[in-house]
Formats: structure tokens, sequence, C-alpha cells
């Protein structure tokens, strides 16, 4: 009679005949060599943060200050024409610029003066226009 096999030998053969073992030894090297290739590829990834250069973003003009009345905003785009922002002028004459992408799901936000807030009317998102943080609706970063 033969004897029968269980369905999950058949599923998953073990054959510890052809198992490759491994000493201690070699399991020792090879974790003295994995941490030393660690070791190595952090002290150039140190090497090259100290050593690269920071990107800086350029300078642009976007107006003049008196061009923009206390209460007002202005759009343009910075860094580049694919990224919008918005500069707002407080009632105090103070001048803040921001992403004009609402942190939540990219919707445009707009400027609010009555409320001191940056709106978007995707989910009824709300950011504070002196400092962009979220007032309310689901965005919980700032813009
Ligand atoms: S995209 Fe602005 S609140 Fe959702």
């Amino acid at each position: 009679m033969a004897e029968e096999r269980p369905r999950w030998r058949e599923d998953f053969p073990v054959r510890w005949d052809e198992d490759h073992y491994m000493t201690r030894r070699e399991l020792a090297k090879f974790l003295t060599l994995g941490s030393g290739l660690l070791a190595t590829a952090n002290g150039l990834i140190a090497f090259i943060g100290l050593t690269g250069r920071i990107p800086t973003t350029p300078v642009q003009r976007i107006a003049a200050a008196d061009e923009l009345a206390p209460g007002s905003s202005l759009l343009f785009r910075y860094p580049t024409a694919d990224d919008p922002c918005i500069l707002v002028r407080d009632a105090a004459g103070r001048l803040d610029a921001f992403s004009q992408v609402c942190t939540h799901l990219s919707c445009a936000i707009v400027h609010r003066p009555d409320e001191q807030a940056l709106a978007c009317p995707c989910h009824k998102g709300s950011f504070s226009s002196t400092d962009g943080r979220p007032l309310a609706g689901p965005p919980t970063r700032r813009v």
C-alpha cells in the first residue's frame, strides 16, 4: 500500500537534500560584507551631501509693492511656468506668497480677503492667508 502524501507537500515541495546550508562562518562573512557595503554607501551619500551644491531658486520680480492694494492678491508662477502661486497683501500691508495648489487634492485656491483666508472651492478647504496653515476642510498641510 502506497503511503498517501499530504496535498500541501505537492503544493509546497521542500527538498531538504537540495537545500543549501550556510555555515556560521559564511553567515558572519556575509553580514560583515553587507554591513561594510552599507557603511560605505552611507559615507558616500554623506560626502555627496556635504560637498554637493544646494539647489537655489532664482530671484524673480513679481510686482512693485505699491502695485498691490491692501486686501488684494496677485497670481504669478514660480519657479517655473507650471507652478501657480498667489501673492497676498493683507490689510496692514504685509506681503505673503503661497503656492496656489491646495494640499488636499491640488485644486487652485483663491483669496478671500474678507475672511483673511485662501479658499479651495473643490472640497471647501480653507487656509490662513497670513501663514498658510489649514483652517477648515480636508487639507492637513500648509499651502
Ligand atoms: S482639493 Fe482643496 S480641499 Fe480638496
